[in-house]
């Protein structure tokens, strides 16, 4: 089987299209979506992602302003910072841009952000209203993964969904999520017994372990749906996903390209979840 291409590039610009269009309703009603990103320290990697997310505001009509914090910021003054932002109208989302520097407790953090900003799905509040279903904002990866699936028309229901890797980022929230969608459920990690075994069984795969190329087409059922969440830089300099692309097209009947699938969909996610905080608001 030649799989077909899940484009998400194509699917975010869609879907970014829809969220200017919401943008545009509630600034006619008096409301404008606001996201303010806090990035400490100067990590190069970050500092691209700050400069994607608020380049994405702009492009669809979020205000967004960005606070770039120097590395030796204290933890008292960051949490200052976020306890103005909870109180600031002007903003509905606040996004902190992780990993922070060591001598700063990350959970700290996250637990300081107002649960109707927390954009990024992290607060322990929001993925517990996640785990038992209760409105939440989704984190952003998994809940592009989930759009990606629905845009290719692929219904979880009944469906026997692998997760490879258990992040809390991506691993843990999307399974939930998969289960939420009445999915059958196995998450995999890097004690699993025979991985392959467990892949095999997926009609959704989702492999979100950060190990470049390490899901091959042997572990994967044919007609399978295949999201790749992985991004890594080889020595060659060349981007790849967690999945070996060639040998799994072969098998699978739906897979994400790395770069061009899962990736744009995050940021995109960041932008509906503002707006949908910004609506709570209305
Ligand atoms: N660092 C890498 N990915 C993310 C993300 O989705 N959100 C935040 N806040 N930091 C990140």
């Amino acid at each position: 089987m030649a799989a077909n291409i899940l484009d998400g590039k194509k699917i975010a610009q869609e879907v970014r299209e829809e969220i200017k269009r919401e943008v545009e309703e509630l600034k006619s009603k008096g409301v404008h979506p606001g996201l303010a990103v806090i990035l400490v320290g100067d990590d190069p990697a970050s500092q691209v992602y700050v400069r994607n997310k608020h380049k994405a505001c702009g492009d669809v009509g979020i205000y967004s302003e960005v606070h770039r914090l120097p590395k030796e910021t204290t933890q008292e003054e960051l949490l200052e910072l976020i306890h103005k932002l909870n109180n600031d109208d002007k903003i509905h989302g606040i996004l902190v841009q992780l990993p922070v520097p060591d001598h700063i407790d990350e959970k700290a953090v996250i637990d300081a952000i107002s649960l109707d900003k927390d954009v990024d799905g992290f607060h322990p509040a929001n993925v517990g209203n996640l785990v038992i279903g209760d409105e939440c904002f989704y984190p952003c990866t998994p809940h592009g993964c989930m759009v990606l699936l629905d845009k290719a028309g692929i219904d979880p229901k009944g469906k026997k969904a692998v997760v490879v890797g258990r992040s809390n980022i991506v691993g843990k929230p999307v399974a939930m999520m998969l289960l939420a969608r009445h999915a059958t459920v196995t998450i995999c990690h890097s004690r699993t017994q025979n991985l392959a075994e467990e892949t095999r069984q997926a009609d959704i795969l989702v492999a979100a372990v950060g190990r470049p190329e390490m899901i091959t087409g042997d572990m994967i059922k044919e007609g399978a749906v295949v999201i790749d969440v992985g991004i890594n830089r080889l020595d060659d300099g060349r981007l790849v996903g967690d999945v070996h692309f060639e040998s799994a097209a072969e098998k699978a009947s739906w897979i994400t390209p790395v770069p061009g699938g899962v990736g744009p969909m995050t940021i995109t996610m960041l932008l509906k979840n503002t707006v949908e905080a910004a609506r709570r608001k209305c």
